[in-house]
């Protein structure tokens, strides 16, 4: 386990830094290869700490010369930072180092991209920029002098003077170094303002590349809106005098909230319909929101260390689907998200990389941000609302923010708040926090004397490092209705704390059909064992939109399993109760759509393993060819009409109306080319006047295997445009057939566009790769080894993202020894290689041990 690596970090271990920063002064004096940085700091002792080690962190910085009150001084610098002997009381330290940014492809520190200088800092990219103690507890106040050519010279807080060759910013607020930003580039702005609720004025500028300014106005709004909504919803106003987005390239994440400078990849901010799709839309619109909300739950109020991150993604991870939820439609939002956390989080929880929400220790921080931080972390937030409920979830919040303001806090501070203002005790919440994997929940009925009785029953397996697991507090919402479908008791919450538990309802006339867990609400996996008539009257009926599609879901599911285990035929009845919906022109288009929507077969193979079986591949993926071959057959009289009603009018507008008429559109367009040969996709295709449907009908079109004229036009027309090139990428990978899959992905290599070191590029092809499940896990065992081909050249240039695609592998154990000796071999092949990271390192090793 990762437990013996010497490299290991533990939270147990945490003490204070023993020197508060009083102020932080940079100089950048920028140059591709040759970039200065000097610093000048004023440390004075920490009276809450005893530390008396005297280290700075600094990883490949050439020290030029440092000063200790002015004096020259020679400190001892190792790889990992820089060690002095501090003289008592204050003192002021000023170094000079020299780095690299054009050569640093691993994208975090200061590096270039596309001749633009830029940072990311978090987690631990500040000392690649200048010996500090470079951890989220210590906070400073900086005033940053850049000195360069570049016409735009940014960082972060107000801006101070400027003139020709340099620029002067200032950041008020005490901020981790993680938080810092620069960037410098012949960059262009789409400009804007904002009056705050208490009548302050704040200057918004997106800056772009040359040519993309057209591509701003869509993320303006977003901004605009996420600004009101944390006004309104939460009281947080905006509290510099202006606020500054930059859209790079080369980025490793989708997004960066930097104190008044948030850094944006270019694909989750650039935005036309000409080239983005309804989803890209709405991505852009969730993680503007998400960066912007940082500012209060990341920012003002940051984490005492790294082993608190879901303090701060959990937490703001929940606001933006708040906030997506009241933009757009919030059935469809948590549908969604539950179909990401299932197949994200769940697999995780479920293999060798599970682990807390609230971890006890890691080897490399870079490596801890997922899906169960984030996810899981914001399905706690969700959880916790709807126990103490919303005015009490509100006021807790309003506590949290006037308690913490300036705080690097914990999870521990974030429940006392909870605790605080409901008077409850949340020990055993707390759990959630400490514990990994995913409970299953157990459902029995009895039904006697108008008395009806649920018990459920816990069990969460055991996960690395955690065989035993003690019971989770779980909020169960649940509805009743009648056999007939009517609704006979509404949404109630049920709170279960302990192993075993049961809940009566009395005075009932006959046997009830519950709708339980409604709006999934804990992260749990729900075993109940209902009969497919059940499922049909709930799907037809009930009233929680969630558990109406849930209800689809396990029709779906079931008549997969019956297919993959027995070869038996799609399930008639499954096909009648999807078309009833389908067909009912009062539902939501985008309900209907995500109805539609086929199970992913990576979901299948994990319900086939807790089912204690083997999953293969190829069966499972001739099962749901199978099966959406019969449903475009069945709906086949309907297809036309449903093409027709779901067709939106120009002009685009990336609304959720429009958004749900399209997603259904596309769905029916995909079964109409099942059935005639192309005709209709290739017509849309041609016509398309926006990239949702034109890629709608590429996508149809590609996986039929009649794309090739398709795919051809869209590159003529697109090679110009990196963000749909990468759609192009990844699209003939996505929808290649499993024999294919990996020479697809191959040949794309070989191709002229290809560029290793543009994370968003080698993501479109082997993301692509990786989600093409059985393509992938081709029995052949190429689709594992191209993959493993790739991820160690990438690793030499770039680990985060080599180490994030790991992931990929996650799942090698679950297959059957074909495919699991050759994941494994090539897993064994990346930890042999000379000098990998130890981001990779730690993935691999893990995901060998789990
Ligand atoms: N703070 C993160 C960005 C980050 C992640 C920096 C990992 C360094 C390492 C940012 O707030 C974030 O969470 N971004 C997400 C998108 C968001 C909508 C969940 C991302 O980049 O994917
Ligand atoms: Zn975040």
């Amino acid at each position: 386990m990762t437990d013996a690596n010497p490299k290991t970090v533990y939270l147990k271990d945490y003490t204070p830094f023993g020197w508060i920063l009083e102020s932080v002064h940079l100089t950048f004096r920028l140059h591709p290869t040759e970039t200065r940085v000097v610093s000048r700091i004023t440390f004075a002792p920490n009276p809450e700490s005893h530390q008396d080690r005297f280290f700075l962190h600094g990883e490949s910085l050439k020290l030029i010369s440092a000063k200790l009150n002015g004096q020259p001084c020679e400190p001892e610098v190792s790889p990992e930072g820089l060690t002095l002997t501090p003289p008592t009381g204050s003192f002021v330290l000023e170094t000079e180092v020299e780095i690299s940014p054009a050569t640093n492809t691993a994208l975090e520190g200061l590096y270039m991209s596309n001749g633009m200088y830029c940072t990311q800092c978090e987690a631990e990219g500040f000392r690649k920029i200048t010996f500090y103690p470079d951890r989220p507890d210590v906070m400073s106040i900086f005033t940053v002098r850049i000195e360069g050519a570049e016409p735009v010279l940014l960082s972060n807080g107000n801006k101070g003077e400027s003139g020709d060759g340099f620029a002067d910013w200032h950041d008020p607020w005490p901020k981790p170094a993680y938080l810092f930003a620069l960037v410098a580039g012949d960059l262009v702005n789409h400009p804007d303002q904002f009056k705050t609720s208490s009548g302050k004025d704040v200057e918004l500028n997106i800056w772009v590349r040359k040519g993309d300014e057209n591509k701003c106005a869509f993320g303006m709004k977003a901004l605009k809106a996420s600004m009101t909504w944390d006004e309104e919803v939460y009281g947080r106003e905006y509290d510099l005098d202006i606020f500054n987005i930059v859209a790079v390239d080369d980025f490793n994440m989708g997004a960066m909230e930097n104190k008044g400078l948030n850094i944006f990849n270019s694909s989750c901010v650039l935005a036309s319909p000409e080239t983005s799709t309804d989803d890209n839309f709405e991505r852009i619109e969730a993680i503007i929101a998400h960066e912007y909300f940082h500012n209060w739950t990341g920012n003002r109020i940051t984490c005492r260390d790294w082993f608190q991150l879901c303090l701060k993604e959990g937490l703001t991870v929940y606001r933006d689907s708040q906030f997506t939820s009241d933009m757009r439609s919030a059935p469809v939002k948590r549908i969604r998200d539950v179909i990401d956390l299932r197949g994200r989080q769940f697999r995780e929880d479920g293999g060798p990389l599970a682990h807390a929400v609230r971890p006890d220790s890691f080897v490399e921080i870079n490596n801890f941000y997922t899906a169960t931080v984030y996810e899981k972390g914001a399905e706690l937030i969700g959880m916790l609302k709807t126990l103490v409920g919303d005015a009490d979830y509100y006021k807790a919040l309003a506590l949290y923010f006037e308690r913490h303001d300036g705080d690097a806090a914990t999870i521990e501070d974030w429940l006392q708040v909870f605790e605080d203002v409901t008077g409850r005790n949340l020990k055993r919440f707390k759990r959630w926090y400490t514990s990994a994997g995913t409970p299953r929940l157990l459902v029995t009925e009895k039904f006697k004397n108008g008395r009806y009785t649920l018990t459920f029953k816990q069990e969460t397996p055991p996960t690395p490092g955690q065989p035993q697991k003690k019971p989770r507090v779980i909020p169960i919402a649940i509805g009743l209705l009648a056999p007939d479908g009517t609704e006979t008791h509404p949404t109630t919450i049920l709170e279960m704390t302990k192993r075993q538990q049961s809940f009566s309802f009395e005075g009932l006339t006959e046997k009830p059909i519950p709708s339980i867990l409604r709006e999934f609400s804990a992260p749990v996996i729900l075993q109940h064992d209902i009969t497919n008539a059940v499922r049909a009257i709930l799907l037809a009926h009930d009233t929680d939109p969630f558990n109406k599609w849930e209800a689809g879901q396990a029709l779906r599911r079931a008549s997969l399993m019956a297919s993959i285990t027995q070869g038996a035929a799609p399930d008639s009845a499954f096909l009648e109760a999807i078309a009833k919906v389908v067909r009912d022109d009062t539902l939501d288009p985008a309900f209907r759509a995500l109805v539609l929507q086929p199970m992913s077969q990576d979901d299948l193979a994990q319900d086939l393993t807790a089912d204690g079986q083997t999953p293969d591949p190829r069966a499972i993926y001739d099962a749901s060819e199978t099966l959406a071959q019969s449903l475009a057959e069945y709906l086949s009289d309907s297809l036309t009409r449903l093409y027709a009603a779901s067709t939106v009018e120009s002009p685009y507008r990336p609304d959720a109306e429009g958004a749900g008429k399209r997603a259904l559109n596309a769905r029916v367009l995909s079964m109409i080319t099942r059935m005639d040969g192309g005709k209709t996709a290739q017509k849309q295709f041609e016509h398309a006047d926006n990239m949702s449907q034109q890629l709608a009908a590429l996508n149809a079109l590609l996986a039929q295997g009649h794309g090739q004229d398709a795919s051809e036009a869209f590159f003529t027309q697109w090679q110009g445009d990196r963000l749909v090139m990468d759609k192009w990428f990844a699209a003939q990978v996505a929808f290649s057939e499993p024999e294919s899959a990996a020479d697809v992905a191959q040949r794309l290599t070989t191709h002229p566009l290809f560029d290793m070191k543009n994370p968003n590029r080698f993501r479109a092809v082997f993301g692509a790769l990786a989600m093409n499940h059985a393509g992938f896990h081709h029995i052949s065992g190429k689709g594992y080894t191209l993959l493993a081909d790739w991820l160690i050249k990438l690793d030499a240039a770039n680990p985060q993202t080599a180490a994030r695609m790991c992931t990929a592998f996650q799942t090698w154990a679950r297959y059957g020894a074909t495919h699991s000796d050759l994941a494994k071999a090539q897993l064994a092949r990346i930890l042999a290689t000379d000098g990998l990271s130890r981001d990779t390192e730690e993935m691999v090793s893990r995901i060998l041990e789990g």
